[in-house]
């Protein structure tokens, strides 16, 4: 891991007990429902195997599970803290929960039916390698569904960018007193790449039929894509 991964691991273990909290404020309660449109995307059926990387608190591991109660669902994630949360989750049980780097998953070439995440990329030090990973742990045909944040454009940019540079620190402030690590949410979301060129780099990777849906003002996106073959 990079010194850049080590300090972002560090911050997502700070914030586990809020993280709940200021993720539904901030997206005024939306995240539950990309998390069921991310599963519903991934589409995996009875007895299929579906890896959710970058976990955290396990919203999209257990939205999975929910949509398919007969899938193998596995989360992973490189905070402990935030296992630890997922854990104790209703349903959790049910879900496999370990430690992971995304840039280097233990799993077996073509093991999966299907891999999502949640607000992974625009943390990683790698994406390509990231994604690259995401190719070798896929069957081919299996499906990959993304969800990500993306900095504001148009009109409405610099209203944004501005609400946003008060709003994720204050929250982090007063929710969880931690101000300092709410900044690194507010930055990594400002100065992520846009959707357009997150789609070019899942092509580079190798994943075909890859598209999107901006959510939120465009200040959220889903993407999807497939690996190649049947
Ligand atoms: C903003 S949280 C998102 C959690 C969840 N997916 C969701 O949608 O609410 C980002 C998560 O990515 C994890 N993460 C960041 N970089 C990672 C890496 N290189 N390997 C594994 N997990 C990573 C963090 O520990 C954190 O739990």
């Amino acid at each position: 891991m990079t010194a850049r991964d080590t300090q972002v691991q560090g911050i997502f273990n700070r914030i586990t007990t809020s993280y709940d909290r200021v993720n539904s404020l901030m997206t005024l309660g939306r995240h539950a429902a990309w998390c069921r449109e991310v599963a519903q995307r991934a589409g995996v059926g009875p007895g299929g195997r579906v890896l959710d990387i970058a976990t955290g608190t396990g919203e999209i591991a257990l939205a999975l599970r929910r949509r398919e109660p007969r899938a193998e669902v596995a989360g992973v994630d490189f905070s402990e803290k935030m296992l630890e949360t997922a854990r104790t989750k209703p349903g959790a049980d049910a879900i496999t929960w370990e430690f992971a780097d995304a840039h280097s998953l233990r799993f077996d070439d073509e093991s999966f039916d299907a891999v999502t995440h949640g607000y992974l990329l625009r943390n990683v030090s790698d994406v390509p390698r990231v994604l690259a990973e995401q190719v070798r742990v896929l069957r081919p045909g299996g499906r990959v569904v993304v969800l990500e944040t993306a900095p504001p454009r148009g009109a409405l940019r610099l209203a944004i960018s501005a609400g946003m540079s008060v709003v994720l620190p204050l929250l982090g402030q007063v929710v969880a007193g931690d101000r300092r690590a709410y900044d690194y949410l507010k930055d990594s979301t400002l100065g992520f790449i846009q959707p357009a060129r997150v789609a070019e780099l899942m092509r580079e990777a190798g994943f075909v039929d890859v598209g999107y849906e901006s959510k939120y003002l465009g200040t959220n996106v889903i993407l999807w894509g497939r690996k190649p073959g049947s």
